[in-house]
């Protein structure tokens, strides 16, 4: 079977991709099978910058296709932090949620979205990035234990439930990360046979 390694080490990113991926004719690997990656400094001015360079660094690595996703939060109070630097805005989850509702204590615009680019790399060439999106606002105080990051306190519009409380499969269908994704394989699948046999 063919595959396709995804640029990441985050477990709960593989998990979902995974499952994005569950009905597709190809196999995921990850960074995680790659224990010798040198990995790649995140420095990108955005998120399509450095969904380039983890996707190209991991093509050239893994000598197969590979794509990378970079995502992040931005809220509209805060001018769209904490974007690009989501996953430095404090030292671990329960910090950097904190910080979050610390920064919009009494603020009464609580609109944010998470945003996820993906970027497919062929052939030692980034061939594509695509942007996915899911708007919904913070809540007061965290609620739910599922998923992972700033899941606990984002709620997506059109739902009671922040992601924390969701079942994965609810938010797979929801998130930036899917809608990305979705794109993503529409491109796959309409323009190119990146994932057939000769490529791997
Ligand atoms: P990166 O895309 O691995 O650079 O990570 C971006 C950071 O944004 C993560 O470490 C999380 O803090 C946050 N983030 C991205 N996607 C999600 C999500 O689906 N749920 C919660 N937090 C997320």
């Amino acid at each position: 079977m063919a595959y396709i390694v995804v640029a990441t080490g985050n477990a709960h990113k593989v998990e979902e991709y995974r499952r994005l991926l569950a009905d597709q004719q190809v196999e995921l690997k990850s960074l995680l099978d790659y224990p010798g990656f040198p990995g790649v400094e995140e420095d990108g001015a955005d998120f399509r910058e450095n969904a380039a360079k983890k996707a190209l660094a991991a093509c050239k690595y893994c000598d197969v296709p590979a794509f990378a996703d970079d995502s992040g939060l931005e809220v509209e109070a805060l001018d769209g932090a904490p974007g690009v630097h989501s996953a430095r805005y404090a030292a671990s989850d329960p910090e950097r949620i904190a910080k979050l509702l610390e920064a919009l204590r009494d603020q009464p615009n609580r609109r944010a979205r998470f945003v996820c680019v993906i970027a497919i790399a062929v052939n030692g060439e980034v061939i594509e990035t695509f942007e996915g999106e899911v708007r919904g606002t913070i809540v007061e105080a965290p609620r739910g234990a599922g998923g992972f990051g700033y899941d606990p306190i984002f709620q997506p519009d059109g739902y009671e439930q922040t992601f924390g409380e969701m079942p994965g499969e609810l938010k797979d269908q929801i998130s930036h990360r899917a809608d990305a994704f979705r794109k993503a394989l529409q491109f796959v699948e309409d323009e190119m046979s990146v994932l057939d046999d000769d490529f791997c």
